[in-house]
């Protein structure tokens, strides 16, 4: 018994050393140390023998069993190290090879201009007023004097939502009505930016989204005089001390004088080029003073109090200054036309 024991345990540690892992481990365990193992069958012929050679045996028996555990947990440990050290190797970092730069983001176009817009108007005295893309036709048209079917509307197709009288707004003119509730009685001086809708048919001029930028003033004594030497100060801020202003009579249901301003042609100074289509004026906004309608919607009362309103197209005022040709390029999400700004 104890020779066929010797020739077991030398027999099982070869094997354990030419194990090269996985399956093969696992193989070796239930063949030398499993429940049909031959190392079992002699614990079981144990009582078998005579008497007194039994503890001898079962001792023998025993240490062979535990050193074989012992050799088993070794070798799955070795074999363990092994593959993770091959791991680590064939997955090794070159720390010193040179990284990627990374790109550096940047604003765009639109963005930046919107953002000089209304730091020249701050600069001025005028808060920024956030409000919302998404509007009533209440305040985007009826209490800015567009009755429901007024022939103004025709100017501003507009994107309706399924829920009636919820739409998107179609100009920044519609948060005049929350500035003004929100404010009255007190004066104020307000521009609202933001991202405007049109049911437009897209062309190189027209696009169905773009941004705006609305000024408000409402306050006592406020006269024509006083919108025009406002705005003919933020097209010089804007666009150079030396700019020209000139204002056109125009028409807009909410401002009563209306008006477009142009100014004098930044590229050729008025003599007459491609950017201003040889007129030496650009338009670059409309305004007017605010209706007393509208002034009474929002809650002043138009005896006492009143005010002028200008809007701008920031994306119009970007192709200006940059010589854009195609407003679709603005959001078409061209690389090549974006990383030029
Ligand atoms: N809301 C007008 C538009 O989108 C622009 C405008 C004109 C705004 C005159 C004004 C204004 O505040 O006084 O065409």
């Amino acid at each position: 018994m104890l020779e066929r024991l010797n020739q077991l345990e030398r027999e099982a540690r070869e094997a354990l050393r030419s194990v090269a892992g996985g399956d093969d481990l696992r193989d070796w365990h239930r063949r030398y140390l499993g429940r049909k193992s031959a190392l079992q069958d002699l614990l079981k012929g144990l009582g078998s023998l005579p008497r007194e050679e039994r503890p001898a045996a079962g001792q023998r028996v025993n240490a062979v069993k535990s050193g074989l555990e012992e050799a088993f947990a070794a070798r799955e440990e070795e074999l363990r190290r092994t593959r993770l050290e091959a791991g680590l190797r064939s997955e090794a970092l070159d720390v010193t090879l040179p990284g990627r730069p990374a790109r550096r983001g940047r604003l765009h176009v639109s963005t930046q201009v919107l953002r000089r817009i209304c730091h020249v108007w701050a600069e001025m005295g005028f808060q920024v007023y956030r409000s919302r893309d998404v509007e009533t036709d209440e305040l985007n048209f009826q209490l800015l004097n567009f009755p429901p079917h007024h022939p103004a509307r025709d100017m501003q197709d507009t994107f309706h939502t399924t829920r009636e009288d919820v739409l998107l707004r179609t100009h920044t003119s519609a948060g005049q009505i929350h500035a003004m509730r929100e404010h009255c009685p007190e004066p104020i001086r307000v521009v609202l930016p933001g991202m405007c809708y049109r049911y437009e048919q897209i062309t190189v001029r027209s696009e169905i989204q773009f941004n705006q930028v609305e000024g408000l003033a409402v306050g006592k004594g406020i006269r024509m005089s006083d919108l025009k030497g406002t705005l003919t100060d933020f097209a010089r801020r804007m666009f150079g001390p030396a700019t020209r202003t000139r204002f056109r009579c125009s028409y807009f249901p909410f401002t009563e004088p209306s008006a477009e301003m142009d100014i004098e042609c930044f590229l050729c100074g008025g003599d007459g080029c491609a950017i201003c289509k040889r007129v030496g004026w650009l338009e670059i906004l409309g305004c007017g003073m605010v209706h007393p309608t509208v002034l009474g919607n929002g809650g002043y009362d138009p005896a006492v109090y009143t005010g002028f309103a200008f809007g701008m197209g920031s994306e119009r005022v970007a192709m200006l200054r940059h010589g854009i040709e195609d407003i679709r390029s603005f959001w078409a999400n061209d690389l090549r036309f974006l990383e030029q700004f």
